[in-house]
């Protein structure tokens, strides 16, 4: 092997590790988001109405294919106003700490993560069902989350 194709493949497998280490990295960060979240078992969830924020409580997450999904249905106006402004904010609160992620929320009509969803919480089937035509699933898209306390520094993540 010649020296600059020596140096082509030393290149691609330093990359190589770098991007799963990166993809390592970003998963680890969701699932601790995701975990604080079930944990927390309930948080608050944040849109705008024109001007006017609205909030309420909210307790699905799920990670699918490494992204952070939650759940609504259609016909409330939580998903009408992600609708007109997908950028919301969560708030959950757990031993002392406090979790928000803000972010755009992408609508996903697969079929495969309501599945998912619906298996993670079975509470879930009593109201909806996968073909229902109003179970929603959306995931967190340019999303920033922090974690605060009264005596730590900050920790932000994105994903
Ligand atoms: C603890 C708790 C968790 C909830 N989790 C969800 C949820 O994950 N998804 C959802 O659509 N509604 C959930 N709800 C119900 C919503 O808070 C409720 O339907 C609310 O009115 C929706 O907001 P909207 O009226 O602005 O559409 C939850 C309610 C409670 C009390």
């Amino acid at each position: 092997m010649d020296i600059f194709r020596f140096l082509c493949y030393y290149s691609y497998i330093i990359n190589e590790i770098t991007r799963n280490d990166m993809e390592v990295f970003i998963m680890e960060n969701i699932e601790k988001v995701c975990r604080f979240l079930d944990e927390a078992q309930t948080y608050y969830l944040a849109t705008v109405e024109g001007d006017q924020p609205r909030v309420r409580p909210f307790g699905t997450a799920l990670i699918y294919d490494g992204r952070l999904y939650i759940q609504t249905g259609r016909v409330k106006p939580v998903s009408k106003q992600i609708a007109a402004n997908p950028k919301v904010e969560i708030c959950a609160f757990k031993d002392g700490k406090w979790l928000r992620v803000s972010g755009e929320l992408v609508d996903d009509n697969n079929r495969e993560v309501k599945v998912a969803m619906l298996e993670k919480i079975p509470a879930l089937k009593s109201m909806y069902s996968v073909d229902d035509d109003n179970t929603q699933v959306l995931y967190f898209k340019n999303a920033t989350a922090v974690f605060s306390s009264m005596t730590e520094a900050p920790e932000t993540i994105t994903f």
